[in-house]
Formats: C-alpha cells, sequence, structure tokens
C-alpha cells in the first residue's frame, strides 16, 4: 500500500520523505491556505521533495471554470493529479479531463455510489473520508471495503485512497481493507514508527553491549 502525507507544510514534507517510504502528498484548499504560501509555487516545491503524485484541489464549483484549472494545474508539473469534488459538475468536468489523460483524485467522498460513478468518469484515484464519517457516528471503514470490493469486482482501475486518517489504526484497517493508498497527517504519520517495547528493547541491547565492553 502506498503511504501519502496529507500536508501542504514543506518542512513536514521533507522530514516525512527522507525517512524513504513517502509515496505521494494531498493538498486540500484548507491545508494549503494554513500555510499561507503561493499555491502553484507550494505545489511545484512540493514536486521537487517526492517523486510521486502531488494533489492540487480546484476551487471552482461549475464544470467549465473546474476544467480551466484542471488545465493550469496539470501543466504545471507531470505528477499533479487535479483534485475534484464529488458534485455532478465535478462529475462533468472528470470525465472530460480523464479523456484528455490529466490525471485525478475525486474528493469529498463519502458513499459508495460516489466512488462508482468518479470510476466510471475515468477517476485515477477517489477519496473516500474516513475520519469525517467516524465523527458522525458511521463506521468510516466501511466505504473502503464497499468500494474495494466493487472496483475488483467489475475491473476498475481507479484506486482508492483513504482520506481524512486520524490515526494509526485507520492506516493498519486501510491495509488490511486493500485500499491502494492511505494520505496520513504528520502528527500520525510521526506515530507509525513507534512502539515502546522497540524503545526499551533497544535500550537493553545498548546497555548490555557497553557493559559487556567495559568487562
Ligand atoms: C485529503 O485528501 C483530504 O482532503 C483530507 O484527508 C481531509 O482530512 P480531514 O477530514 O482531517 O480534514
Amino acid at each position: 500500500m502506498k503511504l501519502f502525507l496529507d500536508s501542504a507544510n514543506l518542512s513536514h514534507i521533507r522530514e516525512i520523505a527522507s525517512w524513504g517510504v513517502l509515496d505521494g502528498v494531498t493538498t486540500n484548499p484548507t491545508l494549503v491556505a494554513k500555510e499561507g504560501r503561493d499555491f502553484k509555487e507550494t505545489i511545484l516545491e512540493i514536486c521537487g521533495i517526492v517523486d510521486g503524485p502531488v494533489s492540487a484541489e480546484v476551487v471552482s464549483i461549475e464544470a467549465p471554470a473546474m476544467i480551466r484549472e484542471a488545465h493550469e494545474y496539470a501543466a504545471w508539473h507531470k505528477n499533479v493529479y487535479v483534485k475534484l469534488p464529488m458534485t455532478t459538475e465535478g462529475l462533468k468536468a472528470l470525465s472530460k479531463v480523464s479523456k484528455e489523460g490529466i490525471k485525478t483524485n475525486v474528493t469529498l467522498i463519502f458513499q459508495p455510489n460516489q466512488a462508482l460513478l468518479a470510476a466510471k468518469a475515468g477517476a485515477s484515484i477517489v477519496s473516500p473520508f474516513i475520519g469525517r464519517l467516524d465523527d458522525i457516528s458511521q463506521v468510516g471503514m466501511e466505504i473502503i471495503r464497499t468500494v474495494t470490493t466493487i472496483y475488483r469486482t467489475h475491473g476498475y482501475k481507479t484506486e482508492v485512497l483513504v482520506a481524512s486518517v486520524r490515526d494509526p489504526n485507520h492506516v493498519v484497517e486501510a491495509a488490511v481493507a486493500g485500499a491502494h493508498i492511505a494520505t496520513v497527517p504528520y502528527d500520525v504519520f510521526k506515530k507509525l514508527p513507534n512502539h515502546p517495547l522497540t524503545d526499551l528493547g533497544l535500550k537493553r541491547f545498548l546497555d548490555d553491549w557497553n557493559s559487556a565492553k567495559k568487562k
């Protein structure tokens, strides 16, 4: 399973990329606005750090304007995936730009029919939002299991990206459910390599090694 960082913060992206396990980056208007930097410059800098898909989201709500934005962003860098919202206008834009070979990530997916329509319209990636479903007392991961089953059954090539990840267990469950990608916020990504017994075990190994050397 591929791991993306859900962030527009360049120092966070550089730090996680240095681990050698980062496959891509997702941004959204909220994450980009938080950094207070120029959108195009931010996306290009991210593309310079990570050699993999980098999602850049449109902010228009009518299909013609979304298509114009998609053309603009896709021309910035070969790794840009244009993020389109799961609306009927988004679908119209998606079916046009996907036929032109523009790579896409359909966002704000909360139920399986949205993912089915996005796949039919040629989406490269769909992003069901797990955490936001959990927040309203639905089992977010259920949509991942359903959509991966639908895609497998009908042979859709669209990749399932688990978005709105809130804790390390979401990453494990995404992998078990057969998701292609999980996009992980920085604070959750930092927890993935850790276990207290790893730290204790390493300390004991080094203490034993050092005390044996002193003898
Ligand atoms: C990523 O593509 C999504 O925009 C993001 O994961 C949403 O996460 P949130 O629900 O924590 O805002």
